[in-house]
């Protein structure tokens, strides 16, 4: 039996496998520039960050339909439900959907198509969180909030991804207002390949209640010592380190040490189908790699629910 989790960094485009990107471009009639699965796997070897995000971006493109999402959504809760999964905390991108001709109600109700069932089907319950592209501007930002008006009841927070280094937290400071005033929780990537400053300015300009990656905050001790005090939680995704060569291999994470300090960490696998692996993957190479004992495991789960959107009640069902 996996580990009881809930996952809190998890981007649905990034859970497209290669099956399932040809299924929907056949259905589409979309032309993928491989010849098939493994060629694309091949294409799978990535230098940082945006050598991954290109071709995140690319093969969105055989997302079209409200099906489509919903497939997409649908064979991620099954994987994860497999792998412990019990609550997950969803992204998405809208930006890089609407700028492809696909409207907003398609994207959100085709989600909605497959998190609506998804405590019947899988018993995983789910949120939505919408993430803004941080290299796109902050006036595209504020019109995507204002796109995803409608659908405010099916959407618990929002986030902030894509290209970090060069697009600082502030940049957003605007929007993050706006989300705030409406009642949704807030989140941003920070110290993923950006500095540990953006960590700080995503807390104190941002007011984010959970940093996603956070990895670049063991550079400066002041900041750790804050996260700790604040109990701030951060959602680590190794494997995703490890592709994106944030760290140089698994067992030079800094997860332990991260625990040590009394950081709550919680672990993640951000784009599993890119990455290697799902969210109990991730828990089994931190196991393997870093010979975390099982009571730091269970710590890594009990901190999961803890960091979750959920209500209280729903917390201690969970797990
Ligand atoms: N970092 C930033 N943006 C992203 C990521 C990530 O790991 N995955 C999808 N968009
Ligand atoms: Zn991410």
């Amino acid at each position: 039996m996996p580990l009881p989790k809930a996952e809190l960094h998890l981007h649905i485009e990034g859970t497209l496998e290669p099956e399932l990107a040809f299924r929907l471009a056949a259905r589409n009639g979309v032309q993928l520039p491989y010849a098939d699965t493994d060629a694309l796997r091949e294409a799978y070897r990535f230098e940082d960050l945006q050598s991954f995000l290109n071709l995140y971006y690319e093969l969105m493109a055989v997302l079209r339909t409200e099906r489509d999402f919903e497939d997409l959504a649908d064979a991620y809760l099954a994987r994860a439900a497999a792998q412990g999964v019990r609550h997950a905390e969803i992204f998405f991108d809208p930006q890089a959907h609407l700028a492809r001709g696909v409207d907003m109600s398609t994207v959100v109700e085709g989600l909605w198509r497959a998190l609506g069932g998804s405590e019947e089907r899988h018993g995983v319950s789910t949120r939505l969180i919408m993430c803004f592209l941080r290299d796109e501007s902050a006036e595209s930002a504020l019109a995507t909030l204002d796109a995803a008006k409608p659908y405010l009841d099916r959407i618990t927070g929002v986030g902030l991804d894509s290209a970090e280094v060069g697009h600082p937290p502030v940049k957003f400071r605007a929007v993050y207002e706006a989300a705030a005033a409406l009642g949704l929780r807030r989140v941003a990537h920070a110290g993923e390949e950006g500095p540990p400053a953006y960590i700080t300015e995503a807390l104190d300009v941002l007011g984010v209640e959970r940093v996603d990656h956070g990895l670049r905050c063991m550079e400066d001790p002041a900041l750790v010592d804050r996260l700790v005090r604040e109990r701030i939680p951060l959602t680590l995704c190794p494997l995703s380190n490890v592709r994106l060569r944030t760290v140089d291999t698994l067992a030079d994470h800094p997860l332990p040490a991260m625990l040590d300090a009394g950081l709550l960490c919680t672990v993640n696998s951000d784009d599993p189908a890119y990455f290697g692996g799902y969210a109990g993957d991730n828990f089994d190479a931190v196991h393997r790699a870093l010979g975390l004992t099982e009571d730091r495991l269970r710590e890594l789960a009990r901190n999961s629910f803890l960091a979750a959107f959920l209500e209280d009640d729903e917390e201690l069902r969970q797990r």
